[in-house]
């Protein structure tokens, strides 16, 4: 076997640049709790979960899975343009929604709020569509020191340190989307 082949079928899961900072169970009970609370606030609800790609896939499947309520989703794709020092960064919607969203109960389900920057763009863009409520529900929040839009957080999975974190959905350039857990990239040169 060459080397690249050996290294290709290392574990990722038990990566050693990786500290599992949420384990499996810890956010199987909170998704399960998210969505407990979203069936019971919106039993008369018309309730659209839409995704944000692609990080927010896992939380969204777990997530619809413990909404026990008629509901729907639709997917969005956004890219955002910051720059170090604006603040105003603009999105493009790369994907739209397919359906309409007026009178529905919409909300959008993101992997991580970091800046806000995004978010706070893209529920501007959502407002406008005649929505009869939107609510967002964020896996993560990671609020530490920052240039921080004001975004509400109405379902919130976890507040995490301001480390770069990776898993269940979230990626460093790509990789680690895979990962059943949430990590720390201890020496991001490396990941
Ligand atoms: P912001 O809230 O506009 O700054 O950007 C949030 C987006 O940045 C998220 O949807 C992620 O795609 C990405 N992001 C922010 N922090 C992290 C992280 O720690 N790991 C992976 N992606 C992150
Ligand atoms: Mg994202």
């Amino acid at each position: 076997m060459s080397a690249e082949s050996m290294k290709r079928a290392a574990s990722e899961f038990t990566n050693t640049n990786l500290e599992v900072l949420l384990t499996e169970e810890q956010i199987r009970e909170r998704v399960k709790e998210l969505g407990a609370q979203i069936s019971a606030e919106y039993a008369d609800g018309d309730v659209v979960l839409i995704a944000i790609l692609k990080g927010s896939c896992i939380f969204l499947a777990d997530l619809m899975r413990a909404i026990d309520l008629r509901m729907t989703i639709d997917f969005m794709s956004v890219s955002s343009y910051k720059d170090s020092t604006e603040s105003s960064g603009d999105v493009e919607i790369l994907k739209d929604l397919s359906n309409p969203i007026r009178g529905k109960d919409v909300i959008v389900v993101e992997d991580i709020i970091d800046t806000g920057h995004t978010l706070a763009r893209l529920l501007d863009i959502l407002g406008t569509r005649g929505a009869r409520s939107i609510k967002l529900a964020a896996f993560l929040d990671k609020p530490e020191p920052r240039v921080r839009k004001e975004v509400k957080i109405d379902y919130c999975g976890f507040v995490i340190p301001n480390h770069f974190v990776v898993g269940y959905g979230l990626d460093a350039a790509g990789r680690y989307r895979n990962l059943p857990f949430i990590a720390r990239v201890k020496n991001p040169a490396e990941a």
